[in-house]
């Protein structure tokens, strides 16, 4: 986990370790107001010795709190992108960062194959952009591969992996890595509909309604807290194609809101609910 990650678990009582500035933030504003009363009331500050040291121990974080916000300024949000094919997802995501929709960085996109469009639009971006080899398993990483995308992502000090069409399933240590932060987005309403061509599922099934679904990803297969969803229709005349086409498009709307309020600081997690602070 995160330094950030870390305080903000430990002394504001985050429960994902996934909002690492807005209460620190609530935190220092407070300390501040403090300061501010004491200083109408023209005593002697209680907070601060002559040498700026804390000393009631509520205050002893102040100067921790204050570098926690120092680095989180000069230190945004970092992203780690893990995709396995064509990357519009990243795309969208990458151009709402640059736009200033999310408050964020991409500190790494991973691919487990070499050739991946994802791979490319990130070298486009001058973003660093590895491929890490899957090993033997077709629809999982092999441990070794695994222990290599972990590292990567815990050098770059990832505060949230962002599955963006990463085909394979993660497992047991890179969940504990990461746990409760990392999301992934999927071509239904879930809980309809999960696993492969699931645009495909809905239209077999005769839905006139689906879409996309940004969830948390736990150990089952789209399975985990859901974070937002886009409806799309399903028209008459529709394929399997011109509809994944269009909830594509959905995609790339909801993806990068859904990674902005996690960057923000307004999601939390209770149970399976994910709530939205305004
Ligand atoms: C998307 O349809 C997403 O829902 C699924 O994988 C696809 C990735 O597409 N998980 P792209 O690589 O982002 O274009």
């Amino acid at each position: 986990m995160s330094r950030r990650g870390r305080v903000e678990e430990a002394d504001l009582g985050c429960r994902t370790g996934v909002a690492p500035v807005s209460g620190i933030r609530n935190y220092a504003i407070e300390v501040y107001l403090e300061l501010q009363l004491e200083a109408r009331r023209g005593e002697p500050s209680k907070i601060m010795e002559t040498g700026g040291l804390p000393v009631l121990p509520r205050f002893k974080l102040v100067l921790a709190v204050r570098s926690v916000i120092q680095t989180a300024v000069s230190n945004p949000f970092q992203l780690g992108v893990l995709g396995s094919g064509k990357g519009s997802n990243f795309v969208a995501i990458a151009e709402a960062i640059a736009a200033g929709k999310i408050p964020a960085e991409v500190a790494v996109v991973l691919s487990d194959v070499e050739h991946a469009g994802i791979l490319s639009h990130a070298r486009d971006r001058k973003l660093p952009a590895q491929f890490i080899p899957p090993g033997k398993f077709r629809t999982k990483l092999d441990e070794e591969s695994e222990r290599a995308f972990v590292s990567v992502m815990q050098s770059a000090q990832v505060d949230l992996v962002v599955l963006a069409g990463f085909m394979r399933v993660l497992k047991g240590e890179f969940l504990r890595a990461f746990e409760g932060r990392i999301v992934n987005i999927h071509p239904s309403l879930l809980p309809s509909f999960p696993g492969l061509e699931a645009w495909k599922q809905a239209l077999d099934h005769g839905v006139k309604v689906t879409g996309c679904t940004v969830h948390f990803v736990d150990a089952g297969v789209d399975s985990g807290p859901i974070i937002g969803q886009q409806t799309v229709p399903v028209l008459d005349t529709d394929t399997p194609e011109t509809l994944h086409q269009r909830i594509h498009a959905a995609e790339h709307e909801l993806y990068p809101k859904c990674v902005a309020a996690i960057a923000r600081g307004q999601i939390s997690v209770q149970g399976r609910k994910v709530i939205w602070k305004s």
